[in-house]
């Protein structure tokens, strides 16, 4: 599993901590900015690790602003992303059981790095139950494709 990561300038610290994380558990990764704690807009870096996972250069992105709510909103405008902004472990596992999430966004300003890394390791380990799931996240798909149009 490769895994694109990126933050503005809010996410910046926490996403230092969890690229630690990633690195120690040997998870292959690419830091696609930002690279200081320099004032920056959310959207240009959500898009180009979000980019990485439609091109299928990366399986999945994290992405990390102050709320996690900026980049969630920015990664859910790209079709095939299922961005889920998780803010405890519950959310990490739910959004995979049941909404297949293949990116995860987090808030540097609200969540403390120890918890951030749990919500990763669930994230990253937990499985897609398909069956029922599956048949909402095509609808979702409806939903894009007709917004695409
Ligand atoms: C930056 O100040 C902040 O607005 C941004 O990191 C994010 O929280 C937006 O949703």
């Amino acid at each position: 599993m490769k895994i694109a990561l990126a933050s503005d300038h809010a996410g910046y610290d926490l996403k230092q901590e969890v690229m630690n994380y990633l690195q120690d558990k040997r998870i292959p990764i690419k830091d696609f900015g930002c690279f200081s704690k320099e004032s920056v807009n959310y959207a240009d870096f959500a898009e180009k690790a979000v980019k990485q996972v439609l091109n299928r250069e990366y399986d999945r992105a994290v992405l990390i602003c102050g709320t996690g709510i900026g980049m969630s909103m920015v990664a859910n405008k790209f079709k095939g992303i299922r961005a889920t902004l998780c803010c405890d472990e519950y959310m990490a596992e739910m959004s995979r059981q049941h909404n297949d999430s293949n990116c995860l966004t987090l808030g540097g300003r609200i969540i403390p790095a120890d918890e951030a890394v749990h919500i990763v390791e669930t994230w990253l380990r937990t499985k897609f139950e398909g069956g029922r799931h599956q048949k909402r996240l095509d609808k979702i798909s409806q939903i894009e494709e007709m917004n695409f149009k």
